[in-house]
């Protein structure tokens, strides 16, 4: 029997976790989360791409001797406001990080716009055996007038998936995680991880 093997997460948003769980179901790994092996070192994101981001949230790791490694970073582009919030969607609307608020700067900032196109993206920055690999995710959709449900996290009430009538926050947790910018990114990574294991 292979021995199982596992791999750190270096996140500690607990949504980012539970969608990660029910997307990524690989026999023989195992994804630890940062509270599973209790970091709890803030990791600086200073990063002007989320390549460079998500390389952050590795090293951060690295440098504690960890080997098997994944790095995420995501956040949402609007194309009415030149791809921004970007790398800055936690902080949008300054620091401590509260989505409501960032919901709403990001509503004010559209007020009136008609182009109301924007994608989620999600890039993995993997690490195992001292090689990096990167694999990304998007998900095209548009920002809506209103907030509308209550699940999920972040922006999920303002966006509206293409070719859905309903937001991210009023998807049952598993249609979000069979569609989203994530499951891309981490359906990627599955493949590599399966290539490698043949
Ligand atoms: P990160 O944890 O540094 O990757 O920051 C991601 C930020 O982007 C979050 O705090 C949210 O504001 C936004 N974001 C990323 N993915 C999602 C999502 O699936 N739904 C809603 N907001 C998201």
């Amino acid at each position: 029997m292979l021995k199982e093997k596992e791999i750190v997460f270096a996140t500690g948003n607990a949504h980012k976790v539970a969608e990660v769980d029910l997307i990524f179901q690989m026999p023989n790994i195992k994804i630890l989360s940062l509270k599973d092996i209790q970091f709890t070192d803030e990791i600086v994101e200073d990063g002007l791409s989320f390549r460079e981001n998500a390389l952050l949230k590795v090293k951060a790791l690295a440098k504690k001797g960890y080997t098997n490694i994944i790095g995420e970073d995501s956040g949402l582009e609007v194309e009415a406001l030149g791809g921004e919030p970007g790398i800055y969607s936690a902080r949008y609307s300054g620091e401590p990080v509260d989505h409501d608020r960032n919901i709403r700067k990001l509503l004010a900032n559209l007020e009136g716009v008609e182009n109301r196109k924007a994608r989620f993206a999600s890039i993995i920055c993997y690490l195992e055996n001292g090689i990096i690999s990167y694999f990304e995710g998007y998900i095209n959709g548009e920002i809506t007038t209103d907030a509308s449900g209550r699940k999920g996290f972040g922006y999920d009430p303002v966006f509206k998936p293409l070719n859905y009538e309903v937001t991210f926050a009023e998807m049952e947790d598993k249609l979000k995680s069979s569609i989203s910018h994530r499951y891309k990114s981490f359906t990627e990574l599955a493949k590599y991880l399966r290539s490698k294991n043949q």
